[in-house]
């Protein structure tokens, strides 16, 4: 993984700022997902694009945030979800910070799944959940960028999706990402996904479960 010292922040703080009345814990998680993607590498191929997409999505997070009333919810897949911070705070700095920053917010969240597709595989059904953490159903709303989460039991697969926006993943576990330009490859702990706009993509877990954090502009 390449670091530098020019790399350990976007430099964006005020995208952790605590408005009057605004939530502290989602400002520490804002903070220390900037650090951990500041810090995380993609793969060369899709660096320079990777790069600027996660620049401009951060320096965004540092504009409002309203917060949104929502009801928690945890599918049955969030059982794997103490296993997967156990796994992340294993990891590299910046990633064990955002593990300890994202854990207090985890339970606010209204995790949920995606709608059901025909032919799916029963195994995705149950072990998979997503929420959104900055977004339209997160714990504050951001009118251009939506910043989720998701988590995948063992074995579990989610299936080939596309969507307009680019995406940028921060993979927090072992797993697989696969896009159809570059095939099936694994980010490792810490390291960073670039998908751009429209691209076919999947991601699947190993042995142990798949925790993912996923930023995009809203469509
Ligand atoms: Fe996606």
């Amino acid at each position: 993984m390449n670091r530098s010292a020019e790399t350990r922040s976007f430099g964006f703080p005020g995208a952790g700022a605590v408005a009057p009345g605004g939530d502290r814990s989602l400002a520490g998680f804002v903070d220390a997902l900037d650090t951990a993607t500041a810090a995380g590498a993609f793969p060369p191929d899709t660096a320079d694009r990777g790069r600027a997409a996660a620049r401009e999505i951060h320096a965004a997070l540092s504009g409002p945030r309203d917060a949104t009333p929502i009801r928690p919810a945890r599918p049955g897949a969030c059982r794997h979800l103490g296993r997967a911070l156990v796994n992340a705070r294993r990891g590299p700095g910046p990633v064990a910070r955002l593990a300890d920053a994202f854990a207090p917010l985890a339970d606010r969240l209204h995790w949920r799944l995606r709608p059901p597709e025909e032919g799916e595989d029963p195994a995705f059904r149950s072990g998979h959940a997503n929420a959104d953490v900055i977004g339209p159903a997160g714990l504050e709303r951001h009118d251009d960028i939506v910043v989720g989460v998701s988590l995948l039991a063992p074995g579990v697969t989610f299936p080939d999706h596309r969507h307009p926006p680019e995406e940028i993943y921060v993979a927090m576990s072992a797993g697989d990402w696969f896009d159809e330009d570059a095939g099936w490859r694994a980010p490792g702990i810490g390291g960073l996904v670039y998908h751009r706009p429209g691209i076919v993509h999947a991601m699947r877990s190993g042995e142990e479960p798949l925790l993912a954090f996923w930023s995009l502009r809203r469509p």
